[in-house]
């Protein structure tokens, strides 16, 4: 790719120097904040960190507190946004240890979100270590039940200088966060809003990789969903606006009456692991799966006849959430009465069932932390 960075890992290679917090969130107020976690807001007590910058290439990893970073005002990233990150989650299983779901495929997206914005990657064994060691410092915050660690590794641009150019310098970091089963008392069906306003990405621009603009320019569509009543919003292609694209943190699957699954191609969307686990269980059970563009009006007109029998929308965060109701400027619609269907709902099952290690791993999508 041309991107002038080393990118060699010798200097650390899986040398993480590990520094355990002084003191650490005490056992009665962690197992307070475990009883509802929510998502998002309650951090464990440590976090992994590397550093790179030009002259000695990737560097001091360790695993330290938890802490603010020190950023100078002129810090890259505050300025012309160079950030990345990833999420994934590790899982516990019946007999108490603990289970990463495709770190792997993390680690490589991570890559491929640095390279294209010019970043430097980070070698994917020190992703997964760094990922890893985490983890284990942290065991004690893995909530039980249908709840899991949600890690977020990410990078920033931390060269002090305002001109318009890849950085030189960069922290990469994880963090870890407990959170609860996203559904209280199983999966409910979400309404989508159609963005007709706005567009999230463009073939060419940014939409493959992971990277904080993204999100940033999604935020004004997904204020529109929610103040149309809906809870999430969906976005349309951004030359053509006809072609149904993903969610505001999701990919999108279609159901029709022939049993087969159809998903929109890649191009402008994030290759969702979650997208990608779900096509491989479905063509392993025998269901035929496209990746096909799609328009809205189609969608809408399926819905009607009854050729679309049910649609999900994946993630990591949510694993599978059935769309009940799709509502635009020009008119509403249901899907299969507005309720969770059987197909979605069978192949969450299958999946959560793999990431709790309750189900045989033979795809080797599992690691065992512990
Ligand atoms: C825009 C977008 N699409 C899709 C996904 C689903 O990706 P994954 O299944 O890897 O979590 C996410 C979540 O990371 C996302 O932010």
């Amino acid at each position: 790719m041309g991107v002038p960075f080393d990118t060699t890992d010798g200097a650390i290679g899986s040398k993480f120097d590990i520094r355990p917090a002084a003191s650490p969130t005490p056992q009665a107020e962690r197992a307070e904040k475990l009883a509802n976690p929510g998502f998002g807001r309650i951090f464990t007590d440590h976090m992994a960190v590397v550093r790179y910058s030009q002259g000695k290439g990737w560097h001091d990893a360790h695993v330290a507190a938890r802490t603010n970073f020190s950023l100078d005002p002129a810090a890259a990233v505050l300025h012309y946004a160079q950030e990345i990150f990833e999420g994934l989650k590790a899982y516990k299983r019946d007999d108490g240890g603990v289970n990463l779901f495709r770190p792997d495929a993390n680690a490589r997206r991570f890559r491929n979100s640095a390279e294209r914005m010019a970043m430097a990657p980070l070698p994917e064994p020190v992703f997964i270590e760094a990922v890893e060691q985490l983890v284990k410092i942290d065991r004690a915050w893995i909530p039980g039940g249908e709840g899991s660690l949600y890690l977020r590794p990410f990078m920033i641009a931390n060269e002090v200088f305002l001109g318009v150019k890849p950085s030189a310098d960069y922290i990469f970091a994880v963090i870890a966060s407990p959170v609860g089963s996203y559904f209280k008392g199983g999966p409910a069906p979400v309404s989508i809003w159609v963005s007709e306003t706005y567009t999230r990405a463009a073939v060419g621009g940014t939409g493959e990789v992971k990277c904080g603009g993204n999100y940033a320019a999604s935020l004004r569509a997904q204020a529109e969903a929610i103040d149309r009543g809906c809870d999430q919003v969906v976005f349309l292609d951004a030359v053509e606006r006809r072609y149904v694209e993903e969610l505001g943190g999701m990919n999108i699957f279609f159901v029709f009456d022939d049993g087969s699954l159809m998903t929109p191609p890649l191009g402008a969307i994030l290759p969702g692991i979650t997208r990608d686990s779900i096509m491989a269980l479905a063509r392993e059970a025998g269901t035929p799966v496209r990746e096909a563009h799609y328009t809205i009006d189609q969608w809408r007109t399926d819905a009607a006849s009854g050729k679309l029998k049910e649609a999900f929308a994946c993630g990591t965060a949510a694993v599978i959430s059935p769309i009940g109701k799709v509502c635009s400027a020009h008119g509403d619609f249901s899907i299969s009465g507005g309720a969770a269907g059987p197909v979605a709902m069978g192949l969450r099952k299958k999946l959560v069932d793999i990431q709790y290690g309750r189900a045989t791993d033979t795809h080797g999508w599992i690691k065992q932390v512990f």
